[in-house]
């Protein structure tokens, strides 16, 4: 068994193409792939000052448009041919649907997404549409579309106005009376929301490519500055634990995805989003024993995964570092 698993090494050489370079994200998932000795790292972003551009060798990094770009697709396409790419693996909110609508243009040019089912992504990147599949499965607070149809009146506050498709915190808000919500937008593509008041939790979640979770690892952003977490920890919650699984499970999920609670004014906690991409502070969860990115990669490429993976408790602190090129590197990326 051993000696088939040597004689197939070459045949197992993968090059795997990570986009969103400048994020913690792509950095994450470039340290845990770069330590798999059948791997070609190739880095992708829009800007060429991003960092994890520079993780890689010249030759494998490359300049994409961004992910809202009419051109974006088409542009992402060539430069993986060109660069004779096997894998993609999008870590941007932005590029998840327009490259899953290109799923089919990829295998037909020899190149697999690392990306959820576009069911999947259906109802992960509509928060409305996420809490109408989970109700039932996994607490959810009460969630409903917002618009000329609201009653006011039929709330608790304060609510949480937030939109259906947002990311990275943008255009919440905390509503505290019935005559606020009245004054807010009725498009349809906001949702109202019952406050939670508690402690919050991320339950990073591994499962294969159908689908089946391996592993669902909790843990707490301890500090955060600007928006990213510079120092956590894991935890072992059975409660959450389940819940994600369950979550994970209920939206049809594959391969990384993160998980969203806070806890509501009993101290239950409830679903508040799910991520169907790599979360920023994966190096955590990979630190406490579950390295996600390689064990997704594995189950794409048709290896074999555990029934379950456990982890250990494990505490991070953050810093930045830097990297030193010469400013010809950063040219020639640009040019
Ligand atoms: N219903 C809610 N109750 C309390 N806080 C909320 C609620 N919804 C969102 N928040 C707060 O806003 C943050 C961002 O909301 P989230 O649903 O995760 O959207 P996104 O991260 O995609 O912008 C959450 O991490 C949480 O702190
Ligand atoms: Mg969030």
């Amino acid at each position: 068994m051993a000696r088939d698993d040597v004689l197939n090494l070459p045949l197992n050489a993968v090059r795997v193409l990570v986009t969103g370079a400048g994020g913690p994200a792509a950095v994450s998932v470039l340290k845990s792939l770069g330590a798999d000795q059948t791997v070609t790292l190739l880095a992708a972003d829009m800007d060429p000052w991003a960092a994890g551009l520079y993780l890689v060798p010249p030759e494998a990094r490359t300049l994409i448009p961004a992910g809202l770009d009419p051109g974006f697709v088409e542009a992402t396409l060539a430069r993986c041919i060109a660069m004779d790419a096997d894998v993609l693996v999008p870590t941007v909110d932005a590029e998840l649907r327009p490259l899953a609508r290109a799923r089919a243009q990829f295998a037909r040019a020899g190149i697999a997404l690392l990306l959820a089912p576009d069911e999947a992504l259906d109802v992960t990147l509509d928060k409305l549409a996420l809490a109408q599949r989970c109700a039932g499965r996994a607490p959810v607070p009460r969630t409903e579309r917002l618009d000329r149809a609201t009653d006011p009146g039929s709330w608790t506050y304060p609510v949480v106005v937030k939109p259906r498709t947002g990311s990275g915190s943008r255009d919440i808000s905390v509503v505290r009376s019935a005559q606020d919500l009245a004054r807010m937008d009725t498009s349809g593509d906001f949702l109202v929301q019952q406050y939670l008041p508690g402690a919050e939790y991320s339950v990073d979640v591994l499962a294969d490519a159908s689908g089946r979770v391996v592993a669902s690892v909790p843990r707490v952003r301890e500090r955060v500055d600007s928006g990213v977490s510079v120092a956590g920890r894991t935890l072992h919650d059975a409660e959450l634990e389940r819940l994600g699984a369950t979550v994970a499970e209920a939206t049809g999920v594959t391969y990384i995805a993160n998980v969203q609670f806070r806890r509501d004014a009993a101290g239950r906690p409830a679903l508040l989003e799910v991520n169907p991409r790599v979360p920023g502070t994966l190096p955590l969860t990979v630190a406490s024993g579950v390295d996600m990115p390689r064990m997704a990669l594995d189950s794409l490429r048709g290896r074999p995964m555990p029934e379950r993976a456990g982890f250990r408790d494990m505490a991070m602190v953050r810093f930045l570092e830097e990297r030193f090129v010469p400013l010809g590197d950063v040219e020639r990326v640009a040019a």
